[in-house]
């Protein structure tokens, strides 16, 4: 019978938990077994006892067993060292991994001969949508995006028609028009706002169109930008300097801007430098959702205010985790959507050859499977 276990997740400011009462409720109708740790999900706004009225057990902080047991680990962040360590040999982790250029994981999965599945490296391919925890996670930062801008901005987002006179829309300038940039357009619509998009894979054109956002030009050069996979590949110095002239225009007349431009692997492109934030209104607000991988915007800090000549720049790395009941259930399902087809009879059985598992496993029983991405970030 395959043992689970849903730790407490013990990363700095993280709130969510990788299952939730209803998804240990289904795995246990296939079988299996599940351990929670204590308070696991009270931030999340699940408590113990409703774990335990849905088939769970809870354990405490101290009970090394029931990680020297475990045969698979939903977590949201990895483990720490000291917990990597009690885990049995062949243990499954499955969870945001953080693997590109992450050595030192790679050297625990091989050292203890763990088995790994890093969620980043999920296929973009239909099937595994309803398992994608980078979708389900970046649509709530691209909706807390604009509440958090709506909410520091000296202004309205709609337009109003009142005695004391007419009061203008705010503009507002998304950067990156992938699924949490739709989400920001989507939201700053429907407070009333005139959204700009700017992203640079030609298909986005349409998707903004059909949500009332207009699409910003892209540079008129022969270097044709290209994806793979759904994921954007970096383009050169020359094409995002051009970019930079483009988007320069719209931000000097902006309110806000959403930074939510990224490549898979590679360090975030830089798409508001210095002298384009100098023309920037003060008042006007920044949020960078990129700012764990550099940012789109220079002088974003994680988790910081920073008041640049006037300009709010907010550096959001981790907006999911201010959404936590939602954002824990949706990753849950996520979860259980991934392992469900592999569980006969209560006992795990992951078909390797399986597209969505070959593509995410990074790691089987210590051989580590995807040495590009340890070395050098992968992606691209
Ligand atoms: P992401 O978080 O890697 O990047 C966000 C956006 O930044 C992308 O749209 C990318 O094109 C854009 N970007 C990169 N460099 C830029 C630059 N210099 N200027 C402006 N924008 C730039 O991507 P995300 O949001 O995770 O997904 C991208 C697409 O992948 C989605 O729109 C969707 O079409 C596809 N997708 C498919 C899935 C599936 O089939 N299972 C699941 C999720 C997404």
């Amino acid at each position: 019978m395959t043992k689970f276990l849903i730790p407490c997740e013990e990363t700095l400011g993280e709130s969510r938990v990788s299952a939730t009462p209803e998804t240990v409720k289904k795995l246990k109708t296939l079988g299996c077994e599940i351990f929670i740790e204590k308070s696991a999900g009270e931030l999340s706004g699940f408590n113990d006892f409703s774990y335990e009225k849905n088939g769970g057990v809870i354990f405490s902080k101290n009970d090394n067993n029931a990680w020297e047991t475990a045969d698979i680990i939903f977590c949201i962040n990895c483990p720490d060292e000291e917990r990597l360590k009690k885990l049995k040999k062949g243990a499954l982790i499955i969870g945001l991994l953080n693997p590109f250029g992450n050595k030192p994981l790679a050297q625990h999965l091989f050292d203890q001969n763990l088995s790994a599945i890093s969620l980043e490296l999920l296929p973009r391919i239909s099937r595994a949508q309803s398992c994608d925890v980078l979708s389900s996670q970046a649509n709530i930062a691209g909706y807390k995006s604009v509440l958090l801008a709506a909410s520091e901005l000296d202004r309205y987002f709609p337009m109003l028609m009142t005695a004391a006179g007419t009061v203008q829309p705010a503009k507002v300038v998304v950067l990156g028009g992938g699924v949490a940039g739709l989400q920001a357009v989507a939201t700053a619509k429907r407070l009333g706002a005139l959204v700009f998009v700017s992203d640079i894979r030609p298909a986005v054109k349409e998707q903004v169109e059909s949500l009332g956002a207009k699409f910003i030009k892209l540079p008129e050069i022969e270097e044709k930008p290209s994806e793979s996979g759904g994921y954007a590949k970096a383009v050169s110095s020359k094409f995002l300097e051009e970019q930079r002239q483009i988007l320069s225009e719209h931000l000097s007349e902006a309110d806000v801007a959403i930074c939510t431009a990224q490549v898979l692997g590679k360090k975030a492109p830089i798409l508001i430098n210095e002298k384009m934030l100098q023309k920037m209104r003060p008042g006007s607000v920044v949020v960078d959702l990129a700012v764990s991988q550099g940012g789109n915007c220079v002088n974003t800090e994680p988790n910081e205010t920073i008041i640049y000549k006037g300009v709010k720049l907010i550096g959001a790395p981790d907006l999911p985790a201010s959404v936590p009941y939602h954002a824990s259930s949706l990753y849950a399902r996520n979860l259980n959507s991934l392992i469900t087809p592999f569980i006969k009879e209560g006992n795990l059985d992951l078909d390797k050859n399986d597209e969505i598992i070959q593509g995410c496993l990074i790691s089987d029983k210590g051989a580590i499977l995807q040495e590009k991405v340890f070395e050098i970030g992968g992606g691209n």
